[in-house]
């Protein structure tokens, strides 16, 4: 059978779970090399997962014609320039999101992997967990009519660390968690965003107020879709009750309700009239199965010589879009997205 040999470059939280789904569970691939500038994160990597090269210059690594194929989970500043020089070294790349620090960015790397004719996958993990694709399907089978409008709400548990609180460079929860629900959005609508209005509000860390006052820990966009769909997203930090993700998809026949906020299926009720079932703890539980779902896709598109089902595009849209809410959020007025384009 052949295999696609594969380098993961940026050995750290998000990275390892790729390198897991790479090790053991994607048959068609095999992981080959780690990268990553700190040796400590190198060794810990090494430590759980037997590679026979390690590299700390990703440049290196792209020197070895053996790898097929490079996973790219460094911090987001250096996509750009990691993803460029591997297609120029003609290696398949599959990006993390966010894809790029712009949309001029991702523009470059779309171009670089095109012309060096490998293929771009971007890690939006949503679109191979199984519950996101049968609302997908759904919609797509017409038993719920036309789509009138779209909700989607990511809010996640996690306390702010300090470079969060200055939104400019962090872009706050809107690009911290809201970043899928854009994509997932686009995907259901299977149309692009025209229009949005975004409002945010710092509720559970008042005392980093007057340090940054633009910083809002809430938010909530409405978004006008070309086709006529109305969409809603609801972005959260800090909520401290477990990670929750779910989508809403109402039709003029019927409505599809996607994931739910519990760990299971049980749900326990006792006789002071409460209903308890534990909720999800981290996104690295709700979408395992996602994330190795996108591992075999990458791997089989590029054996197939197919189109990534996440594009370079729907990249650099989910980052526009991203873009675009913060200058909401900021300035607290509608955008237009082809203010942006500009
Ligand atoms: N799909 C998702 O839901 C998801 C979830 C988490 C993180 N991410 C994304 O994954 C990326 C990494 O995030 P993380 O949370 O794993 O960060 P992290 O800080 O835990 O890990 C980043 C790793 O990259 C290494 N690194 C830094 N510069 C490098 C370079 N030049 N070459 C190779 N390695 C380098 C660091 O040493 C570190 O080990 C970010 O773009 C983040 O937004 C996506």
């Amino acid at each position: 059978m052949e295999k696609i040999k594969v380098c993961l470059i940026g050995c750290g939280r998000a990275g390892m779970i790729h390198a897991r789904s790479y090790a053991g569970n994607v048959k068609r691939a095999e992981l080959i090399a780690l990268c990553d500038p700190f040796e400590e994160n190198l060794r810990l990597a090494r430590e759980e997962i037997e590679v026979p090269c390690i590299y700390t210059d990703y440049r290196e690594a792209l020197k070895n014609s053996e790898i097929d194929a490079v996973v790219v989970v460094t911090p987001t500043k250096f996509h750009h320039d990691i993803v460029i020089a591997a297609a120029q070294a003609g290696k398949h790349v599959f990006c993390e999101k966010p894809m790029a620090e712009s949309p001029r960015e991702c523009d470059e790397m779309i171009e670089a992997c095109r012309a060096n004719g490998v293929k771009l996958q971007v890690g939006f993990m949503r679109r191979f967990d199984k519950n996101f694709r049968r609302g997908k399907e759904l919609i797509d089978s017409g038993i719920i009519g036309q789509v009138t409008s779209l909700r989607s709400n990511t809010h996640g548990p996690s306390e702010p660390k300090e470079w969060m609180f200055d939104v400019r460079s962090s872009y706050g929860p809107i690009g911290e968690v809201n970043s899928h629900d854009f994509d997932t959005l686009r995907w259901y609508a299977g149309s692009e965003v025209k229009s949005l209005y975004a409002a945010g509000r710092n509720f559970r860390s008042p005392e980093m107020a007057e340090k940054y006052p633009e910083y809002y820990d809430t938010c909530q966009t409405i978004l006008e879709f070309e086709n006529g769909i109305i969409g809603t997203i609801s972005g959260a930090q800090y909520v401290k009750y477990g990670y929750d993700s779910r989508a809403e998809i109402l039709g003029t026949d019927g409505i599809i309700k996607v994931g739910t906020q519990h760990s299971d299926a049980v749900e326990l009720s006792v006789s002071e009239q409460k209903n308890i079932s534990d909720s999800v703890v981290s996104w690295k539980n709700l979408f395992a199965d996602a994330y190795v779902a996108e591992a075999n896709a990458f791997v089989d598109c590029i054996l197939c010589g197919e189109e990534p089902a996440v594009t370079g595009h729907d990249g650099k849209m989910a980052l526009l879009l991203v873009n675009a809410g913060l200058k909401s959020i900021l300035e607290k007025r509608p955008v237009q997205i082809s203010e942006m384009e500009e």
